[in-house]
């Protein structure tokens, strides 16, 4: 009989290193590990290290290894944008493909330790990209193909990128997303221009510019499927994800092999609860944490058989998600808030409409999730006999750190993510940065190291150690505040730095306001996150103008939605903007968000001591424009 969690998350606490020892038995080493893990959170001797000496390769560990057993079942199934013939994989097939791309990458001089930017629909050559990659040890950078040209040239310039992976376009709910004409814009914008090849997928066929001895189709290139798996030692370099932080540009998060192979196959057998021969299907599109290890990694890890959609679940309507259930019969579903709630709010009878007894686990992930959308997911959708895993992690964790074990009824609690995984010790601190015991609420901190953790922000470790290691000395600080019940499940509150979500996607304030300061008549403007029914959170702008300008409320709004589309995509999307005669600041010029924030939440009646303030009055002028409805 297997212990119960209570026996097992104790002893992955009393003994971590035995814990992670036997764990670590799931995956086929090359070379076993020696040293289970060495970390510190402390600056004097700060590292954090994972199954050393070591050597794996986690694109075999993902492929060839089903192969002697499982070589003719159904690695991928994948579902077009519009309902169509479907395309499927089988390991062998899904082995032959990425062992050819892998073949083209070292045909154009990729080798271990390159970076490889993909800038892909969501398509099945975008999974077998990111493998061929890991098979010959090169780091991927996936960017989601959602971003702007003016982002993926930021983000190719800051890991040095030396080949650019996509397809002509894409498809979205039944738009084009015009890929590779963004990626020449990227590559004319790229400052150090360290990109020497586009390799490009044929998706739809669409005729796109293609630069003479840059720009290669992938279809072209002589297909060999004999590629070796380089040995990657545990600690090397597995990909890189930018992500939004409170400050500056997006940071690269890095990601290494053994602990991050270990973990994501780990969890996604235990919260998943995957039995072989299921089918799961996790709408996250790969440009996103949740893309890369509950798509990819954790899934084929345990040979699971995927479903890849390269859609949105209400498109061409909001039946759309449960017909593909139907279709192919999906056992497991992962998908985030905003989705629920929208498709909740659309009725049931897209839901019934469509057959969903395959369904066994239903999960969530991304965003708090309200008890109401909670609740339909599990009685509408799962017909209330299917576990809802309501599962909290971030893409700096690498894997999901509190959720549900889905054999647990005692978890099934409505908007609760429950309990850490085995071997997470989150706790939750007060102002002074004392752990609070028992019931209570304050910030969400990871004691220990856990293997999927992050190891550093690419070319910045000391940024590393300063986001995450400095707010609280010894602790990992998620940046989320969370409360803990009086069973010892916790609820998350959401974000405390200045991170905003909207639906489930990750902006940090100071990226939208360096790029709304760009437009020429605003002077200053500083962005707080509100809250929306539908998307979670939203962004309000507050603005002040130039000398001799004025608001043009028809015109502004529109031309500076236009710039954040531009300069970052259109996930980054103002939806009220206050014009404002000046903003508060302390006497050293410093924007006092804490002051905007309570006021935008019509809470100006507690905003406390204002005398230390450089120009109080501003506070007042903001709130006579917030009553008066003057903001657009
Ligand atoms: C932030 C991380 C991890 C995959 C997707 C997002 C919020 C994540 C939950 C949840 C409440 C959640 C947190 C976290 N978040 N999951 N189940 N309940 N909030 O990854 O872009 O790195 O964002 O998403 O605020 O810090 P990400």
């Amino acid at each position: 009989m297997m212990p119960s969690y209570e026996t097992e998350y104790q002893r992955s606490l009393s003994d971590p290193a035995g814990f992670w020892a036997e764990k670590a038995d799931i995956l086929t080493w090359h070379t076993p590990p020696q040293k289970t893990f060495s970390a510190s959170f402390h600056k004097e001797d700060f590292h954090i290290k994972w199954y050393e000496g070591g050597t794996l390769n986690l694109s075999e560990n993902c492929l060839d290894r089903h192969l002697e057993t499982r070589s003719h079942e159904t690695a991928l199934i994948f579902e077009p944008d519009v309902d169509g013939p479907a395309k499927t994989y089988t390991f062998q097939e899904m082995h032959k493909e990425v062992c050819q791309i892998a073949n083209h990458l070292r045909g154009l001089g990729i080798k271990k330790g390159d970076r490889v930017t993909l800038y892909m629909p969501m398509i099945p050559e975008a999974i077998f990209s990111m493998l061929a990659c890991a098979r010959i040890g090169a780091i991927h950078a996936v960017v989601f193909g959602g971003f702007s040209a003016a982002s993926l040239a930021d983000r190719l310039d800051d890991c040095e990128s030396a080949l650019l992976i996509t397809a002509d376009q894409g498809q979205r709910g039944g738009k084009i997303v015009p890929l590779k004409e963004n990626v020449d814009k990227a590559l004319s914008l790229s400052q150090k221009k360290t990109v020497q090849n586009v390799l490009v997928f044929q998706h739809t066929g669409a005729t796109v510019s293609m630069e003479e001895g840059r720009d290669l189709y992938a279809h072209a290139l002589p297909a060999n499927a004999d590629c070796p798996a380089v040995e990657m030692g545990s600690e090397d370099p597995l990909f890189i994800l930018y992500t939004s932080g409170s400050t500056g540009k997006p940071k690269g998060v890095l990601h290494t092999t053994g602990g991050y192979g270990v973990y994501t196959t780990h969890t996604f057998k235990d919260i998943f609860d995957y039995k072989p021969g299921e089918r799961y299907w996790c709408t996250a599109d790969v440009g996103w944490i949740t893309g890369h290890s509950y798509l990819v990694y954790g899934p084929l890890l345990n040979g699971a058989t995927l479903v890849v959609h390269e859609g949105v679940p209400n498109y061409p309507d909001a039946g759309r998600i449960w017909q593909i259930v139907e279709k192919h019969k999906v056992n497991i579903l992962y998908t985030a808030p905003t989705a629920i709630r929208s498709l909740m709010a659309k009725g049931d009878a897209h839901v019934t409409a469509h057959d969903r007894s395959s369904l066994r686990i239903l999960g969530t992930v991304g965003e708090p999730i309200n008890p109401t959308a909670w609740t339909w997911y599990k009685d509408v959708v799962g017909e209330n006999r299917c576990p809802v895993v309501d599962t909290w992690w971030q893409t700096e964790t690498g894997g999901i750190l509190i959720s549900p074990l889905p054999q647990d009824p005692t978890r099934q609690k409505a908007g609760s993510v429950t309990k850490p995984f085995y071997g997470i010790q989150p706790a939750l601190l007060d102002e002074q940065g004392q752990e609070i015991e028992g019931a209570g609420e304050g910030a969400l901190v990871i004691k220990h190291s856990w293997p999927g953790q992050m190891r550093t922000v690419y070319g910045d470790p000391d940024r590393f150690f300063d986001t995450y290691f400095t707010t609280y000395p010894g602790y990992y600080f998620s940046g989320d505040r969370a409360m803990r019940d009086e069973a010892g499940d916790y609820w998350i509150r959401g974000r405390m730095d200045d991170v905003v979500n909207i639906s489930g996607h990750r902006l940090g304030t100071a990226e939208v306001e360096s790029a709304l300061n760009t437009h020429n008549c605003i002077s200053e403007t500083a962005v707080v996150g509100i809250d929306d029914p539908l998307t979670s959170q939203a962004l309000m702008a507050f603005v002040t103008l130039k000398k001799g300008k004025t608001w043009d409320a028809e015109a502004f709004p529109n031309e500076l939605n236009h710039i954040l589309r531009d300069v970052i995509g259109p996930i980054a999307k103002v939806k009220i903007f206050v014009p404002a005669g000046d903003l508060p600041k302390t006497r050293s010029g410093k924007i006092i968000r804490r002051i905007l924030r309570k006021l935008s939440e019509g809470q100006g009646d507690q905003l406390g001591d204002l005398s230390t303030l450089a120009n109080p009055q501003c506070v007042e002028d903001i709130q006579k424009t917030l009553k008066v409805g003057k903001s657009v």
